[in-house]
């Protein structure tokens, strides 16, 4: 492993607390890159930055609810306030579906899927463009977290493929407005999978409680026979993309989506 591939960048990670974010968070950080750790979990931000600061490396752990526009420009401003410059923006956080059918979904569970699966990455979008827009000592990278359902659609997630098809294009248009106001900021979307993670954990259960499968072992094993390469992925397997698409590495990428689904898609 390469280190010191971000050495000099503040990274801003939504939903940082847990699964991926957290992940990500700490692959951020062991390759060299300041770290301010979100997550509506505060406590949950602190411990993974307190894990972070504990390695030798620089980092924060703040709250922010990713669906609330003031919180987001305290948070940007504290950033810039504690590191300078904000360079890499990880736009994570997000929810599961309730797993109903269109037919039965409410639109109160609708909205709020919606509220922290687009709207939130929308304003972070926002607010990381304001705030990177004028850097000069190291260009921008936003990363927009989305799916393989941010590509395919499936059953019982009508909400959450809404959510991450439009963060698909969202960060196509947000890539393109960059590009064409030259601002040094690069725009991409990454989609992963299935990914063991809290957020997997609990939807199995749910899965079992509403009788979809007759227990989680089963459950696990079918969305196991969903991807190619004969396992699910872990949070360390985007990780890694999303410090490449952080990194100088990826400097001709913008607009573009990363799939990292052990073949799920490639069918
Ligand atoms: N796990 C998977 O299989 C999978 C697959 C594809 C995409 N994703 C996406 O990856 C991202 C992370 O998923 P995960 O599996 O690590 O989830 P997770 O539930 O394990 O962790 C998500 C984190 O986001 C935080 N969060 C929730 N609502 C928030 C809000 N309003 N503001 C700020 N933080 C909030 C939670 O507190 C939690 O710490 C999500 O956008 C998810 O849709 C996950």
């Amino acid at each position: 492993m390469t280190q010191g591939r971000l050495l000099g960048k503040t990274a801003f990670v939504t939903g940082g607390g847990a699964g991926i974010g957290a992940a990500s968070a700490l692959s951020l950080a062991a390759h060299g890159a300041r770290v301010v750790v979100t997550d509506l979990d505060a406590a949950a931000a602190v411990a993974v930055a307190a894990q972070i600061t504990a390695a030798g490396g620089q980092a924060v752990g703040w709250h922010l609810d990713v669906t609330d526009e003031s919180e987001w420009e305290a948070r940007i401003q504290e950033t810039l306030g504690t590191f300078g410059a904000l360079t890499v923006l990880l736009n994570n956080a997000g929810i599961a579906p309730t797993a109903d059918l269109i037919e039965d979904l409410k639109l109160s569970d609708w909205r709020r899927t919606l509220a922290v699966n687009l709207d939130g990455v929308f304003l972070g979008v926002k607010h990381g463009i304001r705030a990177m827009k004028a850097n000069t000592a190291s260009a921008g990278s936003i990363i927009n977290v989305s799916s393989v359902y941010g590509i395919v659609g499936t059953t019982r997630a009508p909400d959450y493929v809404a959510a991450k098809g439009a963060v698909r294009l969202l960060t196509k248009a947000a890539a393109l407005e960059c590009s064409q106001s030259r601002y040094p900021i690069r725009v991409n979307s990454i989609h992963p999978g299935f990914i063991e993670t809290p957020m997997l954990s609990a939807g199995l259960s749910s899965m079992v409680q509403r009788g979809f499968f007759p227990n989680t072992d089963t459950a696990h094993q079918v969305l196991q026979s969903l991807h190619p390469i004969g396992r699910l992925g872990l949070p360390t397997d985007v990780a890694a993309a999303v410090v490449y698409l952080a990194s100088d590495e990826s400097a001709f990428m913008t607009g573009s989506e990363l799939v990292i689904d052990g073949g799920y898609t490639a069918q």
